[in-house]
């Protein structure tokens, strides 16, 4: 029997037009260009400014241009997933926002928060209903509107993060090409050190939350930083280890973008030559949580050619962490 395989298809993107830059931020904060750059690699970031609009603002746009240069429609979608740790609202799920937004009508719409690695997992979901067949053509979208969670009177935080939505079109392929392998890992050990606060069941909002500035991003950095570059790196090097991958089997890495020294430590450990094989775009949008890696295939698709191995590695709150080994498709 054929081996059915879960395949990106297609992909495009949403990018708020506003360029927040790092001499705008250090108009705001203690900080400067050469600190964000040389500790981060951040040049500038893109930040939703239209008024009263959410997550889904971003996720509709990128949606409507899939179906579109993919030639779907709405009605053919059987399956909608939103990975997102900023949803419009806590509920109704913002993948049925999406949907009824994009006149997806006959659809499975949930959404997945597994921090910035909700990407990965939000992928490796949908690939199981495509390889089930319950599913025939599925959406991952991943948006994110992290300004709004981000406390612009916190030098620690505020140069770090973006706004942009990504979404890919998820189709079986019996070619060889799609998902070959997924490691997937979770140790709860990061709840202390990445979190925000406030406006959940445990803490709802209140006039204490809002003074105390609850309802942004908490981040100790350096204990953030140590755990990203082991757990990145360690599942990086066994999923080239247990599919017998030497570096010039593998056409690109595409590595979360949380910081360029992160990045340079997981390509370092895979013995990947960063210069030619990783792709990076933190310069220019920052840590856009669980969008950095499709924002990352957006931008480099061009350089993909039909069965090149890409390595996607992804780490985030919780702490998740995990990758996927994918052959691309087209
Ligand atoms: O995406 C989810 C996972 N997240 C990550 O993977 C992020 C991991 N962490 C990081 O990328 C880094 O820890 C940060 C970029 C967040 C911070 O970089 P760092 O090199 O770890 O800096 P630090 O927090 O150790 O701070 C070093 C110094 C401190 O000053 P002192 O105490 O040495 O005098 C900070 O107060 O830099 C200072 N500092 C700044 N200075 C200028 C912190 N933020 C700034 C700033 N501008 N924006």
């Amino acid at each position: 029997m054929e081996t059915i395989r879960a395949a990106i298809t297609a992909v495009d993107a949403y990018v708020p037009p506003y360029i927040l830059t790092n001499d705008e931020l250090s108009n705001m904060v203690d900080t400067t260009n050469e600190w964000i750059m040389t500790r981060v690699g951040i040049l500038e970031r893109h930040i939703l400014k239209e008024k009263g609009e959410g997550m889904t603002y971003m996720a509709e746009r990128a949606v409507k241009g899939l179906l579109e240069k993919s030639n779907t429609l709405p009605s053919e979608i059987d399956g909608i997933i939103c990975s997102t740790v900023t949803p419009d609202m806590i509920f109704p799920a913002s993948a049925s926002i999406i949907a009824g937004k994009c006149g997806i009508v006959n659809a499975v719409a949930f959404d997945m928060n597994a921090g910035c690695a909700g990407f990965i997992h939000a992928f490796k979901t949908a690939s199981m209903y495509i390889e089930s067949g319950f599913c025939k053509k599925m959406i991952v979208v991943s948006g994110e509107k992290m300004s709004s969670i981000t406390d612009y009177t916190d030098r620690s935080t505020c140069p770090l993060f973006g706004d942009a939505a990504a979404a890919v079109l998820i189709e079986p392929r019996t070619d060889g090409t799609g998902i070959q392998d997924t490691i997937l890992r979770s140790n709860g050990a990061g709840v202390p050190y990445l979190y925000m606060l406030a406006g959940g069941s445990q803490r709802p909002a209140s006039h204490e939350t809002v003074d105390k500035r609850q309802h942004y991003i908490y981040q100790d950095g350096k204990v953030v930083f140590k755990w990203a570059v082991e757990k990145m790196a360690d599942v990086s090097a066994e999923m080239m280890e247990r599919n017998n991958l030497t570096p010039e089997d593998i056409a690109y890495l595409l590595p979360h973008q949380a910081n360029l020294r992160i990045i340079d430590a997981v390509a370092n450990r895979m013995g990947i030559d960063k210069n030619k094989k990783v792709l990076i775009n933190i310069d220019m949008y920052g840590n856009t949580s669980s969008v950095t890696i499709p924002i990352l295939i957006w931008d480099n698709q061009e350089k993909f050619k039909k069965g090149d191995n890409l390595i996607l590695s992804s780490f985030g709150a919780g702490f998740a962490w995990g990758s996927i080994l994918l052959k691309w498709a087209f």
